[in-house]
């Protein structure tokens, strides 16, 4: 349906541009793409990400599952069609924060090439960095942070990342992040030696 069809007649030149905003907040925004297995510490490096970036006068917005997954997608489950209007919805979000000037920190499991695909397509990318938030399942599975692995694998949570739904590793991700060989610290500094030169103005 073109957006004539349905009355919707979307204004996208703004008096204020991305790069005014960028100015004003001396940063370019880009959205920093944390996909992983569940327990694998996207949601730990994001934080850790977010915080160090703040330190050094970055404005920055983290979207993670859990919270979002609350939220404005409290009605998606964990389908195929559900995991990618997910991932889609939150593209969208991402393109508003960053065309706001604002650095985006997602922390999504983003298991497939084709929902990471709708990712890239919304937001551009020239936009995106992808950091892998590497861990074996093996390894995911022991830390088990938050007892789903042992559901999943009880069958009380049905099509859990890993264990009967797949995670396709990234290809070209900018970074991979090995958190079962790295401490939290490491594996901080190896993501801002990667996303800083994206972010100085
Ligand atoms: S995604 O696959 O659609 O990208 P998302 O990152 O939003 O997943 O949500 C993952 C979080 O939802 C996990 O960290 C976990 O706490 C929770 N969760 C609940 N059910 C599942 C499931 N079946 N598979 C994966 N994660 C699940």
């Amino acid at each position: 349906m073109s957006s004539e069809d349905n009355h919707i007649y979307p204004v996208f030149d703004q008096i204020l541009k991305r790069e005014d905003k960028e100015k004003l907040l001396k940063q370019r925004s880009k959205v920093i793409w944390c996909t992983g297995l569940s327990g694998a510490g996207k949601t730990t490096l994001a934080k850790n990400l977010e915080k160090a970036l703040h330190v050094q006068g970055y404005l920055t917005q983290v979207l993670d599952g859990d919270n979002i997954r609350s939220g404005i997608n409290n009605n998606l489950k964990f389908t195929k069609d559900d995991r990618k209007e997910n991932i889609r919805r939150i593209a969208e979000v991402s393109k508003l924060l960053i065309n706001s000037g604002v650095i985006t920190i997602n922390s999504f499991i983003s298991p497939t090439e084709e929902i990471r695909q709708v990712a890239i397509d919304i937001i551009g990318e020239e936009n995106f960095v992808e950091i892998f938030v590497h861990a074996p399942i093996e390894v995911c599975e022991k830390r088990d942070v938050k007892g789903l692995y042992a559901k999943a694998r009880a069958g009380e949570i049905k099509n859990f990342t890993g264990v009967d739904s797949p995670f396709e590793q990234p290809k070209n991700p900018n970074i991979v992040i090995d958190t079962d060989k790295y401490s939290v610290q490491e594996c901080l500094n190896q993501a801002m030696d990667c996303v800083l030169p994206f972010l100085k103005y």
